[in-house]
């Protein structure tokens, strides 16, 4: 079963609750193994697809990857094909992936490859490194027999010179500009993976990486604990470690969605932070999930027990 944001909201304005009064307690009970959460709307289908492996008892690394390639591969203006392109008219992505061993791999600044997600898997499992990064990234992705291809859309191009008539660099991203894929998921077996991938800050500098290809920044997995990811404004997550800071706050006895809060509130201190947008997602190894952002809007696709649901989150600022 979907149950679509629209849904959600007609529910809410129903007088069910009202979004800036959701409380820990919203999130705070354990669910069935398996679950897959993922970052913003497009997780509704990218968990669809993680969910196939899941519900046969496949293991958490392999459904992270097949859910968020879907992202990647759909024209959604933020993530892989179709995402908008840097101040110069190239789209670069930024991508990790995290097993239960504590093993990873990343890609950065990469382009023209449509899953980098699965060529951060191979760096993870085919080399002795975590991160590649630009033209050896490419090398590497072709190598492994990856296909090169333009992945800037004509819409996408097109939102690009209608900025260049301003070139304002703004650097929001929220409901409207959001980006990046964050997913973690719990198998039946109990273990815990994620994966994180974005074409990132639309029109930044050419060069520039945010956070979602920095393990323990967009993405942390510890599978005595839990797993957390990151959207949003990557300068500012990379800041404060945010992913591995929820998991730290998680093994010092923090629910999900007390950890999500915390790192929310030290992102709060930053002195742009009533600018800009952060959303934190986190799984324990309980299954509990939390979420928190620093401003309204954020939400994120939750599947378990067969039910695929969008679930709005709180904010630091109202
Ligand atoms: N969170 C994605 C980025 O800042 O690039």
């Amino acid at each position: 079963m979907i149950i679509r944001r629209r849904n959600f909201l007609k529910q809410i304005s129903a007088g069910v609750t009202a979004v800036s009064a959701f409380t820990s307690q919203a999130w705070a009970k354990p669910t069935a193994k398996p679950i897959v959460v993922s970052t913003w709307e497009h997780g509704i289908n990218a968990n669809a697809e993680a969910w196939k492996i899941l519900d046969k008892g496949g293991s958490a690394l392999d459904a992270v990857e097949a859910g968020v390639r879907v992202t990647e591969a759909e024209d959604n203006l933020s993530v892989g094909y179709g995402g908008l392109p840097d101040r110069d008219g190239n789209v670069t992505l930024d991508a990790c992936i995290m097993d239960e061993n504590g093993d990873c791999g990343s890609v950065a600044f990469l382009e023209g490859i449509k899953h980098p997600i699965s060529v951060a898997r191979m760096v993870m499992e085919k080399t002795p490194h975590v991160m590649m990064v630009g033209q050896g990234a490419l090398q590497f992705a072709l190598d492994q027999g990856f296909k090169q291809e333009n992945l800037l859309t004509e819409r996408a191009e097109k939102a690009w010179q209608e900025w260049l008539k301003e070139a304002e660099y703004k650097p929001i991203i929220n409901v409207e500009n959001h980006d990046t894929i964050g997913m973690v998921a719990l198998d039946a077996q109990g273990n815990l993976s994620g994966a994180c991938t974005t074409s990132g800050l639309a029109y930044k500098m050419h060069g520039r990486v945010g956070d979602s290809p920095i393990i323990g920044a967009g993405l942390f997995v510890d599978n005595e604990v839990g797993a957390a990811t990151a959207t949003g404004m990557g300068e500012a997550v990379i800041k404060v470690c945010g992913a591995h800071l929820i998991v730290e706050l998680m093994r010092q006895g923090n629910s999900p969605q007390q950890a999500c809060e915390k790192a929310v509130r030290r992102i709060s201190q930053q002195k742009n932070a009533k600018d800009i947008q952060i959303g934190f997602l986190a799984i324990s190894k309980q299954g509990e999930v939390g979420a928190y952002s620093l401003q309204p809007g954020f939400n994120f696709a939750q599947y378990a027990q067969g039910t695929n649901q969008m679930k709005d989150v709180g904010s630091f600022y109202s």
